[in-house]
Formats: C-alpha cells, sequence, structure tokens
C-alpha cells in the first residue's frame, strides 16, 4: 500500500534524524508515539540557537538578548493560541506538560470552587494523571468522585453519564482520546450537557491536540491542557487554556517572582493573565522549541497529518486482525492511531521485548491507565501508536514482527 498522496512521508522522515538508525541490528520502527513523538532537526535546532545565540532571560531584561528572547517565547503563546483557536494569548499559561496542567486546575479552581459533598465526574478510561489529582482534592476537601462506565468496546457510556450529572457536578474532566484505547469522546456534546447543570469542564488533550484540530471555542470546554513532547515538541512544556472569566477569579498557583504586581510584607497583589500562574524563569529554550514544532505541524496542515495517521490505523488493524489468537483492545467506532492488543497465550511484556529484538518499538503495560484494565480484566497490553513519520512499510515491518514472536512464543 502506498503512502497518501497529500504528504510525502519520505521527505518528512528526513527531518527526524533518530529516525535512521538501527536497534538491535534491524532498522528503527518507532511505533510508541503515543508515549512521546520524535522531535524534527527544526525544532533540535531551534534549541541549539536559542542557546548559541540569544541565551537570556525573559521579561526582565534591559539588554538586546532579553528583548529577543521575550520576543520569540511569547510568539510560541500565540502559536498556541492559534492552535486551539483560544479567544487571546492570556488564556493560555505555560506547563510543565498536560499532568501540571490538571495539577495546576485542581489546586487553583479546586481549590477555590469545590467543596464538601461536591461531586467531581471522571471516566473509566483517564489517565492517572486524570484521576488522581481529583483524588487528592476529593480527599481534602470532602468531595465525591464520580467515574462514567465505559461498554467492553471501549466507548464512554452517554446514558451513565447523563445520569451521574446533577446540581452537585462543579467539575467534568474527561480524556480526549484515550492513550490506551485510542477511543474519540464526544467530548462537544458532554461539555454541553455538563454546563446544563452549571458545571465546569476540563478535556484532557494530551493525545486530543495531537490528532484533532482543536477548537476550544467551539467546544466551549472551560479548561484544555496538551503537552508538547507529543506534537514533535521537547519533553518538559506544556500548555493550558483556560477562560479568562474563570482564570481571573481563580487563586494563582506557585508564589513567585513574575506572578506578582506588587509585593510587600503585608500583602502581594497577583499579575494580569497569564502571569499571574507563571511563577519564576520559565523553560524558555522548550517554550521556543514548542513553537517551531507547531510551525511544523501547521506546515503539513493538521488534517494531512490526520488522514494519513488514519491511514495507517486502517491499514494496521486490518492486517493485526489476521494474526491468530490476538485481540484488539479498544474498538470504538471513532479511534485515532492507536492499536491497543493482547494474545490469548503471550504476555504484553514478552511481546514487547520480542518485537524491540526485531528493533520495533511499541510500549507494553497497564499505559497509565490501571482502573481501565482492571475494568477489561487484563494486566495490560501491547500498544502500537502512529505518527505522522510512520509509513505502511512499517506497518508491514510490524505484523511481520508479531507473526516472528507468535512462532516463537507457540
Ligand atoms: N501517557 C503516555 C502514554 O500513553 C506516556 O504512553
Amino acid at each position: 500500500m502506498n503512502s497518501t498522496a497529500i504528504l510525502d512521508i519520505q521527505a518528512i522522515r528526513k527531518q527526524f534524524p533518530i529516525l535512521h538508525q538501527q536497534v538491535n541490528g534491524k532498522p528503527l520502527v518507532y511505533l510508541d508515539n503515543a508515549a512521546t513523538s520524535q522531535k524534527p532537526q527544526s525544532v533540535i535546532n531551534a534549541l541549539m540557537a536559542y542557546y548559541e545565540g540569544y541565551n537570556a532571560n525573559i521579561h526582565r531584561g534591559a539588554h538586546y538578548l532579553a528583548a529577543k528572547a521575550t520576543d520569540i517565547y511569547e510568539q510560541t503563546r500565540h502559536k498556541i493560541a492559534q492552535f486551539l483557536n483560544a479567544p487571546s494569548s492570556d488564556e493560555i499559561i505555560f506547563t510543565r506538560g498536560t499532568t501540571e496542567g490538571i495539577n495546576l486546575v485542581a489546586s487553583t479552581f479546586g481549590r477555590k470552587m469545590i467543596q464538601k459533598g461536591d461531586e467531581i465526574i471522571i471516566s473509566t478510561m483517564e489517565h492517572h494523571s486524570n484521576i488522581v489529582p481529583w483524588q487528592m482534592l476529593c480527599e481534602e476537601k470532602g468531595a465525591v468522585l464520580k467515574v462514567i462506565p465505559i461498554t467492553d468496546s471501549g466507548e464512554l457510556i452517554l446514558e451513565e453519564y447523563e445520569k451521574l450529572l446533577s446540581e452537585k457536578t462543579k467539575l467534568v474532566s474527561i480524556v480526549h482520546i484515550s492513550n490506551a484505547l485510542g477511543t474519540i469522546n464526544p467530548v462537544k456534546e458532554m461539555i454541553q450537557k455538563a454546563h446544563q447543570f452549571g458545571a465546569k469542564v476540563f478535556v484532557d488533550g494530551a493525545q486530543g491536540a495531537v490528532h484533532l484540530d482543536i477548537d476550544v471555542q467551539d467546544l466551549d470546554c472551560d479548561f484544555y491542557a496538551f503537552s508538547g513532547h507529543k506534537v514533535y515538541a521537547p519533553t518538559g512544556i506544556g500548555a493550558l487554556y483556560g477562560k479568562r472569566a474563570i482564570l481571573e477569579t481563580i487563586p494563582p498557583y506557585h508564589g513567585g517572582g513574575e506572578m506578582i504586581k506588587e509585593v510587600t510584607f503585608e500583602k502581594t497583589t497577583y499579575n494580569d493573565l497569564p502571569f499571574k500562574f507563571e511563577a519564576g524563569t520559565p523553560n524558555i529554550a522548550d517554550v521556543i522549541a514548542f513553537g517551531t514544532a507547531l510551525d511544523f505541524v501547521a506546515d503539513l496542515g493538521k488534517n494531512n497529518i490526520a488522514t494519513h495517521e488514519q491511514q495507517l490505523l486502517e491499514y494496521g488493524t486490518q492486517k493485526i486482525q489476521e494474526i491468530e489468537g490476538l485481540r484488539i483492545i479498544g474498538t470504538a467506532k471513532h479511534k485515532a492511531s492507536v492499536i491497543s492488543f493482547v494474545f490469548e497465550d503471550i504476555h504484553h511484556s514478552d511481546v514487547g521485548t520480542l518485537l524491540d529484538n526485531q528493533g520495533i518499538a511499541v510500549r507494553t503495560g497497564h499505559h497509565c491507565t490501571q482502573p481501565l484494565m482492571k475494568r477489561l480484566g487484563l494486566s495490560g497490553t501491547t500498544r502500537a501508536s502512529f505518527a505522522v513519520y510512520n509509513t505502511f512499510e512499517e506497518v508491514d515491518a510490524f505484523i511481520a514482527g508479531l507473526q516472528k514472536v507468535v512462532k516463537m512464543m507457540r
């Protein structure tokens, strides 16, 4: 099968130096993109250019380097606002990643808005990072965590969601795309339903921002968080969108420099958005490279990337089903480019090791979704996840690799 005509995948691959290596004597086939994506040369160059040419602290210096660094740093905020179609870049807060975005909202919105007896709704398919911060908050506040059940194919049961919603619901925090199953959740519809009860909605976009065109105004979500490293940017950097009206009324996250207007020993007044939520010297280099990664995505076109990934998903799904004794975990109607699977008779970690011996990188285990695995009666799965630089030939290599695993183990 040929690559999509829209994108020149071979030309794209040339931009990713890491892909051109042998692992265990075989050409690397990198299919662990849901864990982290590889970085194009432009992103690597952006990091070098900052440190080699204009390393300086931002928002503070009275000199050329500081002004240049500040400028380019703030351009990324604009790019993220565009990427999410946020009304204003003041509503974009830099974080270390999705996890920090969730913790920020739990600590600020949660601290102020959640009271004893209030309810927070999450779902069975959440990543630990969208469970534990809410659990901690509920414990502290005497609030109650409610969980939307799922079907065996890995879709939310929306009638059950509607039954959970009530005047007590203060927040719904829901994953846009499941990292373990690939399920794309109908978040827009869920947000409308939550708003009918006056509840706010947080969307965990760690995978969603990678595969979907995001429009936070159309979704009408109250918060949307994602990580840079899954969209071709460095690790340790991410962004949180929040509606201005909410961000203005909730307390800051960390205290320190930059997040203040004025400090006296008696009282501190806080800075305007978004700086109120950004204490201390930030991760300047990675923010700058984050902007370069978003340029890379914009140049290719989010929809073109999604089309290619969907083609890989369809092709891989069809091929993998030909392997005897293999069961796909997560067969939702709307899915992103993730194939999770188990064998009746071969442990997922053996599958991962034997694929790695052939140069094929996948993830195995519970994927930080232990409650989901428990619901599905599994200890874990093997997961292959595709990005824009993956090819149909790599899917063939993966399937052939699995056939070898089966031969070795049976
Ligand atoms: N949450 C990431 C994954 O699914 C790390 O692999």
